[in-house]
């Protein structure tokens, strides 16, 4: 890594920075433009600037590691992001350019993606949604299928960028980390609440369900225009989406895709990104009010009920029949009886 340039970044994180102020990265060969988002629990801010040299854009996102509660955390996203992004070669993913420190600041250098992110108020149609919850399944198939899978951990509308073709980016590893690895334990539970995965909660093992989880939870903030901040409104006390009566004009084909990527019990999500991309390219997303497409999404819910009821009837009208067939010849044999009995009885009556 190209770190420690000597720097002189003069400015501090006391109280409240006006949106206007700009730090001075003239030293690295940086100018910049404007904020593009900040994180003040997490000692982060992200500005676009551009390099002074090429008059190129970049990304430079700082981390402040000095008067924040986040000291450690703050150090280990940065370390983390660099280490991830350093691995990864993705035209959807910004590329890492370089950094550079300063003690109690530190600072990423990445490609700039010149597409707005799904944090900002954007209203999408169901056939827009379901192109960029494709182009974002390629992108995590992409991050399943390395050497090492990794896990975002953040998916979430502020993290994902979406230009005018509808072409998704995926931004912010900073809680990312590679697939078996131990989490550490300052970011235990540490992806944001409404987007993580029930397991990631509970402190479970994550696997490449868990993502799908975050994206599903994005995907319906999208349907039903809620901010992420609001996402708590769509999810009832068990944990689970009640969303089916706020999309009222997805076929119920892809209700229950959706409905399959925010199962809380990953074992019943798809597997991983790539099962869910090809569950997801056929299906039709607007709904036809065909009565069959009703049916069937009545039905599902009630499928184990249906399949317990009929194999139970099976089972009781198999007892019957073996219950009939075994009591036959007992019948024969009380007829005789009762015919032998009144033979019996025949002779003392004619006396
Ligand atoms: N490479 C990029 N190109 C364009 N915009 C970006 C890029 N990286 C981040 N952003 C924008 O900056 C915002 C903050 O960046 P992010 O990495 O998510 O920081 P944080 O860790 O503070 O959430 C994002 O929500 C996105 O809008
Ligand atoms: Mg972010």
């Amino acid at each position: 890594m190209s770190c420690m340039i000597d720097l002189d970044i003069s400015h501090e994180y006391e109280g409240t920075i006006p949106c206007n102020y700009h730090p001075d990265f003239s030293a690295a060969g940086y100018q910049v433009i404007r904020e593009l988002g900040r994180n003040l629990e997490g000692g982060r801010i992200t500005y676009l600037a551009k390099e002074i040299n090429s008059q190129k854009k970049v990304v430079i996102k700082e981390f402040c590691c000095a008067n924040t509660t986040a000291d450690w955390s703050g150090v280990k996203a940065y370390e983390r992001e660099i280490q991830i992004l350093q691995q990864l070669n993705h035209p959807r993913i910004p590329r890492y350019i370089d950094c550079f420190e300063k003690p109690g600041f530190f600072c990423l250098i990445l490609e700039y993606k010149d597409a707005p992110s799904l944090g900002l108020k954007r209203r999408f149609n169901p056939q827009e949604i379901k192109k960029i919850s494709l182009s974002i399944l390629e992108i995590l198939v992409y991050l399943q299928q390395q050497v090492s899978p990794i896990i975002h951990r953040d998916i979430k509308p502020d993290n994902i960028l979406v230009d005018e073709h509808l072409n998704a980016y995926l931004v912010d590893f900073g809680l990312a980390r590679l697939q078996n690895t131990k989490i550490d334990f300052s970011t235990l539970v540490a992806g944001t609440p409404g987007f993580m995965p029930p397991e990631e909660q509970c402190g479970h093992e994550l696997t490449a369900a868990s993502d799908l989880y975050s994206l599903g939870a994005t995907l319906i903030c999208l349907f039903t225009n809620t901010r992420s901040v609001d996402i708590g409104q769509l999810i009832d006390d068990n944990y689970r989406f009640n969303f089916q009566k706020l999309l009222p004009q997805i076929s119920s084909q892809f209700r229950l895709w959706l409905k399959k990527m925010v199962e809380p019990n990953r074992k019943r999500r798809y597997a991983n990104a790539s099962v869910a991309l090809q569950a997801l390219e056929p299906i039709r997303v607007i709904g036809s009010r065909k009565k069959r497409d009703y049916l069937v999404a009545a039905m599902q819910p009630k499928k184990n009920i249906i399949i317990l009821g009929l194999v139970t009837l099976a089972i009781i009208l198999a007892v019957l029949a073996i219950t009939l067939i075994v009591s036959q010849p007992g019948d024969a044999a009380n007829s005789i009886e009762i015919q032998n009995f009144t033979n019996v009885e025949e002779p003392s009556r004619s006396n």
